[in-house]
């Protein structure tokens, strides 16, 4: 897939995420296939403000990958200024944020706002396009629509490309329905047919498997998918869906060993680059994604989060991969590795993380 001149491998991307994708989690994923990884959204204000040493940080790749910074704001003038900052410390792609439902990014009428002042948000792709070299494409992530009176889409990402955005993500939501509900994949199909085939569309919203991809593909005649939430813990997504665009065989689900050596690198990544105030989270964090499905992770995540240290929980995630090593051992217990009441309290925490998470991004 080209953006603007820039070449992108076959694979998905991952979507950006507020305290998700920051540059270990990045990492991972590009290791494991992800054709392009976005930072999560950067306020222009914070940015032009001083803010930029969080950009030189976490917003930038291992390797000279290319990745995408994404912003967002309200002013144009100050959305092209950070668009400049995020240039000048390597971005390859900057994408503007148009589709963020919490009340916080909405209060100030940033984010999926501006989805109800096309005027405005054209203006603000126009003048990012003029601040920032022709080399770097610039790209808008939006939604459905406002609302399911105001489902234009289709409208918006033509103005949008009007004023020079380069690729178009449509995650198939309203602004209203926030994370619930299904997702529209007829507001990514209008999008597709409503754009010049030379400006990449991608589709966006509950790919959780290798048949969601499809499907996403076959009813919207995207050109690439994002993925978003299933990527944590389960990075190797991004490396089937590039073996099915490759056309090879889908690789086998990860072996313990192959999920205890990503988790391991994933903790490295984080003691290497996290802030140092943030390092120990980060870790429960990685434990808490990597455990998911496996045999004893609910008993590990309630014991990761009341460790203190960051030896503690690295010490705590070693004993629970070869205590599964150990199990797998012995003949037949890899099959059924989770027993029923484990699995039952697995979606209890899951829908409760999940339900608390979209609560603070929506709500903010
Ligand atoms: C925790 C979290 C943080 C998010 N942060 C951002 C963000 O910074 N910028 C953005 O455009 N979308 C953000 N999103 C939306 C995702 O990029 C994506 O559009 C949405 O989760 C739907 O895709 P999925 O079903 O694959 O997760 C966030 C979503 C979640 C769950």
């Amino acid at each position: 897939m080209r953006i603007g001149s820039v070449d992108i491998g076959p694979g998905a991307l991952l979507a950006p995420m507020e305290a998700v994708t920051d540059l270990p989690f990045r990492t991972i994923c590009e290791e494991l296939g992800a054709a392009l990884t976005y930072t999560e959204f950067l306020s222009a204000e914070a940015l032009t403000r001083g803010a930029e040493k969080a950009l030189t940080r976490m917003s930038k790749s291992l390797g000279g990958r290319k990745f995408a910074v994404q912003v967002f704001g309200r002013d144009p003038e100050v959305v092209a200024r950070a668009a400049g900052l995020a240039a000048d410390i390597g971005a390859s792609v900057l994408d503007i944020n148009m589709g963020c439902p919490a009340k916080k990014i909405t209060g100030g009428m940033c984010g999926s706002a501006l989805m109800r002042e096309p005027e405005l948000a054209r203006a603000m792709v126009a003048a990012v396009r003029a601040a920032i070299p022709d080399a770097i494409p610039v790209t808008v992530k939006h939604r459905a629509g406002w609302d399911d009176l105001s489902l234009n889409a289709a409208d918006f990402a033509r103005q949008m490309v009007d004023a020079g955005a380069a690729l178009i993500t449509v995650h198939g939501r309203t602004r209203a329905q926030g994370f619930s509900g299904t997702v529209r994949l007829s507001a990514i199909a209008e999008v597709r047919l409503a754009l010049p085939t030379t400006i990449p569309v991608v589709g966006n919203g509950d790919i959780r498997s290798v048949d969601d991809y499809l499907v996403m593909k076959r009813e919207t005649n995207c050109d690439a998918v994002m993925i978003g939430r299933a990527a944590r813990g389960n990075p190797w997504l991004f490396r089937d869906v590039r073996a099915l665009e490759e056309g090879r065989p889908l690789p086998p689900a990860p072996a313990i060993t192959e999920q205890h050596a990503v988790w391991r690198h994933h903790a490295e990544l984080v003691r290497e680059h996290s802030p140092p105030k943030m390092v120990l989270h980060e870790l429960r964090k990685t434990l808490a994604w990597y455990s998911r499905g496996l045999f004893g992770g609910s008993d590990l995540r309630s014991r990761c989060f009341s460790e203190r240290s960051s030896d503690a929980v690295l010490d705590l995630g070693e004993r629970f991969f070869a205590n599964l090593l150990a199990r797998e051992a012995h003949a037949g217990v890899a099959a059924d590795p989770v027993p029923p009441e484990e699995k039952w309290r697995e979606r209890h925490q899951r829908r409760a993380g999940d339900k608390e998470e979209m609560e603070n991004v929506c709500d903010g």
